[in-house]
């Protein structure tokens, strides 16, 4: 299976410029929150949405270059992850990211709120400017959804009674949103039709759903090193993601340890025994296929390309994580 770089190489030289971009263009802000921001700018994460962004636009381009506006839209998109990560790892008191400290870690929590929101700002600051009403009302409505699923998060910690519905609707706000709407943004710059763009977003919707549940699988067979976080630490928080909402199904007696809250020793390890030794994981793998072949199928109708090729990819690639 390819690498998230050597798949995204239509787009290598893009991602290049995308990365001296962002640097510029945060570079407008106060030293503190310009250095917390680019403190995980360093650190290098996957770029996939960006990637994604920039991969639909020359796909979708009929002479295959791209336009001032769609790479812009690509720095947006990543600026908008990047501050949902800032204030995610506050909210969850993460000590590491991307193998690097968090930023609240190495600096303090208000420079890190500060910086979540210095860079939510930046984002639609930017997003204005591209002067496009539907690309606006998309991207905004993602910064939305992501304090939503902030929220339904953390009201739904410890409840052993939450169905899976919550937890997908939860896992479309906090990642699948982005995902989608950025994708369906590229196309509206392109000039797609309705249909087509409904088609960008679900591609996107089922993408980001497929990688939020293989980011909750990895919770639980990674290690802190190949994540570059901390690993087993959702159902250590009390968020219960696709294995452990499997495994209650399976064995109800898990519902008594995540209700008392895991607080009695040995309670974690218990819970999670029970789910490493359940079908709660392979079941988990089956969802996430579902997801991306789902996805995948979205994009077919794209003219062939370069580009396309590396889109109909990024499914497998996603789930090729787990192995
Ligand atoms: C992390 O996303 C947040 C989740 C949706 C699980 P990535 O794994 O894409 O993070 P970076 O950008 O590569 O660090
Ligand atoms: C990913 O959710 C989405 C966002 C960070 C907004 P997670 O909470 O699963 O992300 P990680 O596991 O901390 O990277
Ligand atoms: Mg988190
Ligand atoms: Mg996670």
């Amino acid at each position: 299976m390819a690498t998230v770089t050597e798949l995204l190489q239509p787009v290598e030289l893009d991602l290049e410029t995308l990365l001296t971009d962002l640097r510029s263009l945060i570079g407008a802000g106060h030293p503190i929150l310009q250095a917390a921001a680019e403190h995980l700018f360093s650190a290098g994460g996957k770029r996939l949405r960006p990637g994604i962004v920039l991969l639909i636009s020359r796909a979708l381009s009929a002479d295959g270059d791209l336009s001032a506006r769609h790479r812009r839209l690509a720095e947006i998109t990543e600026m908008i992850h990047t501050a949902s990560l800032v204030h995610d790892d506050v909210v969850d008191e993460a000590s590491t990211r991307r193998g690097v400290e968090t930023v609240h870690s190495r600096f303090n929590y208000r420079v890190a709120v500060l910086a979540g929101d210095f860079l939510f700002a930046q984002a639609s600051w930017h997003l204005a400017n591209l002067d496009n009403l539907d690309v606006v009302k998309l991207l905004s409505r993602v910064i939305m959804d992501l304090a939503d699923g902030e929220v339904k998060q953390g009201l739904y910690r410890y409840d052993a009674g939450q169905s899976f519905a919550t937890y997908l609707e939860k896992s479309y706000c906090k990642t699948a949103s982005l995902i989608a709407n950025s994708a369906q943004a590229a196309g509206v710059l392109s000039n797609q039709t309705d249909e087509q763009l409904k088609q960008l977003h679900r591609f996107g919707r089922q993408l980001g759903l497929a990688f939020q549940v293989v980011d909750d699988i990895l919770d639980f067979t990674g290690n802190d090193e190949q994540l570059g976080k901390p690993a087993t630490s959702d159902l250590a928080s009390g968020y219960l993601t696709a294995p452990v909402l499997y495994a209650l199904e399976e064995n109800p007696s898990l519902s008594g340890l995540i209700e008392r809250e895991l607080s009695l020793d040995g309670d974690l390890e218990q819970a999670l025994h029970f789910v490493r030794d359940s079908q709660a994981i392979p079941r988990s793998r089956a969802l996430a296929e579902d997801f991306a072949r789902e996805s995948r199928e979205a994009i077919q109708w794209l003219p062939d390309s370069p580009s396309k090729r590396a889109l109909i990819e990024l499914p497998d690639f996603v789930l090729s994580r787990l192995y």
